[in-house]
């Protein structure tokens, strides 16, 4: 049987789940898309959380783990992926069309979430490839400009191309009706590009360490008396950030014990 068509699989839809249909897909590369679904009229979640999500196409369908990009204010649901070429889920998911259906388990889940984090002024939030999804939520947050003065979006890739879904969802941050108001002058994008010619060819990390990000945007040295750091990326990167913040004498926080900074794996791979 061809799995290419998710929508007319003679599958049940799995107990517990909700059944939801796309409404956009959009690619950016060969290896990156974003999609939204319509939003179950129960389902309430925190700006930065995730679910799994899954497709139709099996008797047990597969089932991954993938950050909501819009904001808990959306009455849609967006996602970011990479396209895995044997993934398990991404293999069938980045063929899905308008009107297919997209199954997800009902409870939202994560730390990165406002609630894990202290007080603080500067809000950083570090990522690579698909691991600005999250951010792509909690920047359309207006409770995030409530919570700090300044957010500092960093967003590192390999190549220009992989930069465009983030650089799309800051112009229409600033340009949007809710928050652009509270974006504008206060959150910066900031990007690295380590494979390809960029004014900024490095990697997020070196840029803090060697005082770059600092000198750019005229903020002081990262700190745990006004900054705070959410992160997300790749194993390697969660590591290297981690100790880039402890290093900082920052304190890694939670839901239940907020701290300086807040770490959470980009899921699909
Ligand atoms: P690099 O090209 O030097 O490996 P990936 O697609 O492998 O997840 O990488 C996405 C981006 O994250 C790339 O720019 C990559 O840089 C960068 N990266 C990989 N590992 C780390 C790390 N440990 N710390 C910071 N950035 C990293």
């Amino acid at each position: 049987m061809s799995l290419d068509s998710v929508s007319t699989a003679p599958f049940p839809i799995p107990a517990n789940t909700f059944a939801e249909t796309v409404t956009e897909v959009q690619h950016y590369t060969d290896e990156l898309f974003r999609f939204r679904m319509t939003r179950p009229a129960s389902f309430r979640f925190r700006s930065g959380e995730f679910v799994m999500i899954g497709l139709p196409n099996a008797e047990r369908p597969v089932f991954r783990a993938y950050s909501i990009a819009s904001p808990s204010w959306d009455e849609e649901l967006e996602f970011y992926s990479i396209k895995v070429p044997d993934g398990p889920l991404t293999e069938h998911l980045q063929k899905i069309k308008i009107g297919d259906t997209i199954v997800m388990r009902k409870k939202p889940t994560g730390t990165l979430v406002l609630d894990a984090l202290l007080p603080g002024k500067r809000l950083y939030m570090l990522s690579t490839g698909t691991g600005i999804a999250p951010f792509a939520s909690l920047i359309r947050d207006p409770e995030t400009y409530e919570k700090f003065e300044q957010v500092i979006l960093m967003h590192g890739c390999r190549t220009v191309a992989e930069l465009a879904y983030g650089e799309d969802l800051v112009k229409q941050t600033l340009e949007d009706p809710l928050v652009g108001e509270f974006a504008q002058g206060r959150l910066h994008h900031y990007t690295c590009v380590t494979r390809e010619a960029h004014p900024r060819q490095m990697r997020i990390t070196k840029a803090l360490t060697s005082g770059k990000v600092s000198a750019d945007l005229g903020v002081p040295t990262l700190g745990p008396a006004d900054d705070r750091v959410m992160i997300c990326g790749s194993m390697a990167m969660l590591h290297d950030c981690r100790a880039l913040c402890e290093a900082a004498g920052m304190n890694e926080g939670s839901n239940s014990a907020p701290g300086d900074f807040v770490v959470e794996r980009a899921f699909v791979d």
